[in-house]
Order: C-alpha cells, then structure tokens, then sequence
C-alpha cells in the first residue's frame, strides 16, 4: 500500500480550517438520538438524517472527513448517488468506524475493553474498496475507585495499537481513540492524572507495535472535572491541562489530534478549542495540528432543528453550517462567543 496515499489522506483531514465531523453513531446510539426527538431508528430514517446532514452546502469548506457507520458507507443518497461519493462532491475525506464496541472486562467490574480485531484486514479491505480512506477506533476508559485499573489501560492501549498497525498495512490512517469519559464525580486534577497515564501507555503500544506516528491520528478527550463533580474551570485552565497531558505524552511526530465532544454543551466544546488553539500558538506549546472531530458537539442542534421532517432540512443544515464554521474558526483559536449570534 503507498505511503503516498496515506500522507494524502493526512494532508486532506488536517488542511487548514478542518475538522472532522464524527456521524459513526452505531445501531443503538443513533435509536438513543432519534428517540429524543420521537423520531423511530429505521434504516430509511438513519439514511435520510445522514444525507440531510451531508449534503449541507459549503460543508467541505470546514470538515475535511466524515465517519460513517458501516450501514451508511453502504446506502445511498435519494438521487442514487453512494454516500462516500456524495460526500467526495464536498471535497470530504469518507471514514469508517470499525471498532464493535465495548464489553466487559472480566474481573474488572465496570471495565470495558473494545473488541473488533479478528477479521479486520478484510474488512478494512471491502472499506477501502467501498470509498473509505481513514478509519476510528475507540477506547473506553472511566474514572472511579480503582479505575481504570492498569490491566484494562494495558489492554486497550494494546488493541489500539494493533488496529492502527492493520490499518496501516491495509491503506487507511488509523485514529486512535482513547476516550477518558467525562461520566463520575472525579476531579479535574484526577482528569489530567488518567489522562496523561492512558496516552503514555497507547503511545508505549504504538511504539512497540511499529506504527507510523506521521501516518495517524490521535482522537482524545479534553482533560475537563467530571460531569458530577461540582468542579467549574475555565476554559483556559481546561485548554493549560490538556495541552500538558498532550506535550508530556503525545511525540511530536504525530500530525493531527482531533478532540472529541465527550458529552461537553456545543459552546463549550468551540470555546475549550478555542482556547487550546489560542495557546497553542504561544511558542513551544504545541507540535500538533489541534483540530475537532465532534458527534454530539457538531449534530445535536441539527438533529433538534429537524426532528425527522423533510420541511426541517434546511433549517437543520444551516445549524450544523453555523456549528462548523465556529468549530474551524475555533481550530483557528479565531472564535469569540460573540459569534453565536
Ligand atoms: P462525541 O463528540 O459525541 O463525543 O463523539 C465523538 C465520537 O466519535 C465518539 O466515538
């Protein structure tokens, strides 16, 4: 597979100005979405909120790369049009979610680790063949007493690791994903602690797995207090930890980080990537392209403006514009909350 290829895909997804927009919601989280707004999860209606989404006009301009779930890579928009096709028309990069999930890690109550990895070279091949040029994978770490253990960091770390190697070998750049969920009463400081050790031990993994660093991407969460904490800390203090936890952890030789939303209110998530990138570029603070790769963050007002109805699309699409163009400015460390008018 060229090396050639993989730098495009890079140089594609981390062009100024982008971000990615995560739409990789598997069978169960896109029901959990839809039921908010009493819209029922049929493969029509999956298919139509998707293509809604897609094909807002001028959304290439702000999102380089869009992840798909298996389902959509395969459907098709209602002209015909394959949806990786339709998103190419956008100048977009089609990705592919290709972890299964989580299950529980025996002897580790609460514990997950994510599985997928028997078969994934021939399924990344029928992805690739099907449009698909860079693929996710995500890890769940949750903070509490005596978590994450070391055995359940370990094992995510290591299959993190060997997905982003069979990436690699099969013509995809991988993003790892290493999610500290927001989810607990844990405190920001605890937030930075787990945040830094998951990153040492996935990149430790990587390493030893021979992966090329230049040919990834990272997908991380923001270090923020847990969402029952009672803690509040501004969006400086937040952007100050997280780009320590990265400079300690992440080499140098990584292109792009891309945070994900993790539960964050849709400002706030543009606000805290703001102030990363405002701070970033002070001399020293950074290496990396600091970029966004949002589900919630980026669709929640788009799915609330269009609640299922065809008479809803372009209301909805011009949320999600306005979403995104915050979201690129903030990549810019350009974005002020006085541009949410
Ligand atoms: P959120 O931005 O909603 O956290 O989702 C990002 C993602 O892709 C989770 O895997």
């Amino acid at each position: 597979m060229s090396i050639q290829e993989l730098e495009a895909t890079v140089a594609a997804l981390t062009a100024p100005g982008k971000g990615i927009l995560a739409a990789d919601e598997s069978f169960g989280t896109i029901e959990k979405r839809f039921r908010k707004i009493n819209v029922p999860s049929t493969e029509e209606n999956r298919r139509s909120y998707r293509e809604m989404l897609f094909s807002t006009p001028g959304l290439g301009e702000f999102i380089g790369g869009v992840i798909l779930f298996d389902e959509t890579l395969r459907q098709r928009g209602s002209d015909g049009t394959p949806i990786p096709q339709l998103l190419r028309a956008q100048g977009i990069v089609p990705g592919i979610k290709v972890d299964k999930g989580t299950v529980p890690l025996p002897n580790f109550p609460d514990e997950v680790v994510t599985q997928g990895l028997d078969g994934l070279a021939e399924r990344l091949a029928e992805y690739r063949y099907l449009g698909a040029r860079f693929a996710k994978w995500r890890a769940v770490l949750r903070i509490g007493a005596g978590m994450p253990s070391r055995r359940c960091i370990t094992e995510n770390a290591n299959a993190l690791a060997r997905y982003a190697a069979i990436c690699q070998a099969q013509g995809l750049v991988p993003i790892v994903e290493p999610e500290v969920l927001i989810d607990g009463d844990h405190s920001f400081a605890s937030a930075a602690q787990v945040t830094e050790d998951v990153l040492h031990q996935v990149f430790h993994a990587l390493h030893e797995q021979r992966v090329t660093l230049e040919l990834m991407l990272l997908k991380p969460s923001m270090v923020v207090p847990g969402a029952d904490s009672g803690e509040s800390v501004s969006a400086e203090a937040v952007a100050s930890a997280t780009l320590a936890c990265l400079r300690r952890a992440v080499p140098a030789a990584v292109p792009g980080i891309f945070f994900l939303s993790g539960g964050q209110g849709n400002e706030e998530a543009t606000a805290h990537l703001n102030a990363i990138n405002v701070q970033a570029g002070q001399a020293g603070q950074a290496p990396w392209v600091l970029s966004f790769s949002y589900a919630r963050a980026l669709q929640a007002p788009a799915l609330e403006a269009w609640r299922g109805e065809a008479a809803n699309r372009e209301a909805a699409q011009r949320v999600l514009h306005q979403r995104a163009r915050l979201n690129s400015l903030a990549r810019q460390g350009r974005y002020s909350a006085a541009l949410e008018q």
